[in-house]
């Protein structure tokens, strides 16, 4: 039975498939059917914060598999509540929506500025993202997703929304007037290469914000839940967000996102305004508050930290050595390393050495690995590096 070609035979080709056919998958690791072990560097894109099959995330759903799968949203749902404690105990929010993905997550968010818009004026329904953001794919969150490649093949888009160029504070003060009723960005963009948003931006943004009464609504699904090193990325900066999306890591492996919304605006959405069959799923909420609980714990926090300087520091002396690397982006264990036309290569090169690699925009080189990976494994992966820019170097030269 060969997997791949069944799977090219039934199944719509929207993918760009590895060419292996994994069977297992622990920790930092992957193992494909002929016994080979894979160094896991993207963590199935920032979802698997705590490598694959935590024994922590699987006992948590197990108890909940004795219990429900799923009861629907008109019952209570203690993991789900616990959840939705933990994440305002440690954040700017109020209260929690549940949803089954980011661009749900994004949907959620742009009803609730729509709606907060009205309650100030009808002509406020207008909202801003920044150039080559991701938002998601269906229509709301890809008419947020700055970027006509995506968009194309799909018009006509939502209405009301303008974009601006990622970091550009003449433009945004351009933009930004009373029928704004929110603008959305990702503290750093993930899918466009690991772009930061400058901190003079970012205080530009508050202000206008609050002149114009404009909500913001951080798009943390990539960064949210430690990956840059704080469980917020917004916390590396003095802004507080009214609205924050999270998905990706925070199911621990299962289909969860999350809107989160301050106190002022805990009443905008009411019963029947919004909602979801399968959001907050009760053993994606189980399986998402053991690793919330792991993640958002002091110890982890610190080490995080401390493996991102580590691997920072391996990584800028690499790119004081060898020329491909045009420069290295990011926070915490979200890292972009700009290496231009050789991405691909870099990223086939690692897997025949059984690295995992994700390229992100063509040019970038996009780490996102488990948040506990080993500094033994961190080695493994340098070392396997370190040796393509060298066969790289020498084929060019030689
Ligand atoms: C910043 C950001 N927003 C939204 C999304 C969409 O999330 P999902 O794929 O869960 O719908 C993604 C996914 O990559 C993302 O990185």
């Amino acid at each position: 039975m060969d997997l791949i070609k069944l799977d090219q035979d039934y199944i719509l080709n929207t993918y760009k498939r590895l060419p292996i056919e994994i069977v297992k998958a622990k920790g930092s690791y992957l193992y494909d059917q002929m016994g080979n072990k894979y160094l896991d560097m993207f963590a199935g894109i920032a979802v698997s914060s705590l490598g694959h099959l935590h024994p922590k995330v699987i006992q948590a759903m197990k108890k909940q598999m004795k219990k429900n799968l799923h009861l629907s949203n008109y019952f209570v749902s203690e993991p789900l509540v616990d959840l939705a404690k933990g994440l305002v105990s440690k954040s700017f929010a109020s209260k929690v929506f549940f949803t089954n993905s980011g661009t749900e997550a994004i949907e959620a968010s742009i009803k609730l500025a729509r709606k907060y818009g009205k309650t100030i004026s009808p002509n406020k329904f207008k909202i801003i993202t920044l150039s080559e953001s991701f938002h998601g794919r269906t229509m709301g969150g890809l008419t947020l997703t700055a970027q006509p490649k995506y968009q194309e093949s799909f018009l006509p888009l939502l209405p009301g929304i303008t974009y601006v160029e990622r970091n550009n504070i003449k433009e945004l003060r351009k933009a930004m007037n009373r029928d704004v009723c929110a603008i959305f960005i990702e503290m750093i963009q993930g899918e466009s290469g690991i772009q930061v948003l400058s901190r003079e931006y970012i205080d530009e943004l508050i202000k206008l914000s609050k002149e114009f009464k404009v909500l913001i609504v951080a798009d943390e699904i990539q960064t949210g839940l430690l990956r840059t090193g704080k469980l917020f990325a917004y916390e590396h900066t003095n802004l507080i967000p009214d609205v924050l999306t999270l998905a990706k890591s925070l199911g621990g492996g299962l289909p969860l996102g999350a809107m989160l919304v301050s106190k002022s605006l805990e009443d905008i959405l009411k019963a029947g305004d919004h909602g979801t069959t399968f959001g907050g799923n009760p053993l994606a909420a189980a399986s998402g508050l053991a690793t919330f609980t792991i993640l958002s714990s002091a110890i982890m926090i610190q080490e995080v930290q401390a493996k991102s300087d580590y691997l920072f520091e391996k990584l800028n002396s690499l790119k004081n050595r060898y020329k491909i690397i045009k420069e290295i982006r990011g926070k915490g264990l979200m890292i972009g390393i700009e290496v231009g036309e050789f991405a691909d290569k870099i990223k086939n090169e690692a897997l025949a050495k059984k690295v995992l690699l994700n390229v992100t925009n063509q040019t970038v080189i996009r780490l996102l690995p488990p948040l506990n990976m080993t500094y033994k494994d961190l080695d493994i992966f340098l070392n396997i590096f370190e040796s393509i820019f060298i066969s790289i170097n020498t084929n060019k030269n030689g």
